[in-house]
């Protein structure tokens, strides 16, 4: 599903990452952790092909991201969900508007749009939410809202960044216990985060980097 070959990214003379080897299956849930400034979010963008590689080959469903034309790549992107570290919700849009935007984008039909909406807000249990904006929000309803936005489309792999960093214990333990029901949904999972929390007992694939390196791989 995403293989990863050899990557290099840098930015200027900022070395972001070196020689980066991975695979993750379908249907994996996997975790990207290291300490800030890490690689992390620069790995997750990479995967979602909003940045390239400066060295290597990065493969989605056997297609080559590093060689497909733009069009393409929209396309593919529209396979992938992602959950931004700061939501990237529009303020003036209430939260229906909001996850709907997804689907409008694509052209589906309205009525359509107005069911799969419905049933997202449903899963995340934001119903008696949608006409809210979302500066009338809690920070897990806002995660959640986001959450909700990056799986309308039925994407074949959620990646999130961060998806816990600003919320507490609790609301951490609802968001992650969705993340596993949508994994359990036959969606690939590939969540960065650097809280030693999140990955306690959790049974699932670690990928650790430093400093812009693979340094270890653990299932805890
Ligand atoms: N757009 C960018 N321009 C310049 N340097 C960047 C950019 N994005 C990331 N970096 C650098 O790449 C390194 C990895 O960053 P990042 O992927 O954001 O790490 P993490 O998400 O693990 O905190 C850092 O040194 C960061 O400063
Ligand atoms: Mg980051």
């Amino acid at each position: 599903m995403i293989q990863i070959f050899s990557v290099s990214k840098s930015f200027g003379g900022n070395i972001a990452l070196k020689d980066i080897s991975l695979r993750v299956r379908q249907g994996e849930f996997v975790f990207i952790t290291g300490p800030s400034g890490a690689g992390k979010t620069t790995l997750l963008r990479l995967i979602f092909g909003t940045e390239k590689p400066t060295g290597g080959q990065i493969l989605i469903n056997k297609i080559n991201l590093t060689r497909i034309k733009r069009l393409k790549l929209d396309m593919l992107r529209r396979k992938i969900g992602f959950v931004f570290q700061d939501f990237k919700l529009i303020n003036t849009r209430t939260v229906f508007q909001n996850v709907a935007l997804a689907l409008e984008i694509t052209g589906e039909r309205s009525t359509i749009i107005r069911k799969k909406t419905h049933q997202a807000l449903r899963a995340l249990g934001l119903e008696k939410k949608e006409n809210a904006y979302p500066l009338q929000l809690s920070g897990g309803e806002q995660q959640r809202v986001a959450i909700a936005r990056a799986i309308i489309n039925d994407p074949l792999i959620l990646i999130a960044d961060e998806p816990t960093g600003n919320l507490d214990p609790d609301i951490t333990k609802e968001i992650m216990l969705l993340f596993r029901s949508i994994n359990l949904r036959g969606t690939t999972l590939v969540i960065a985060t650097h809280s030693r929390e999140l990955l306690e007992d959790t049974g699932q694939r670690i990928v650790v980097l430093n400093q812009g390196r693979i340094v270890d791989e653990i299932v805890a």
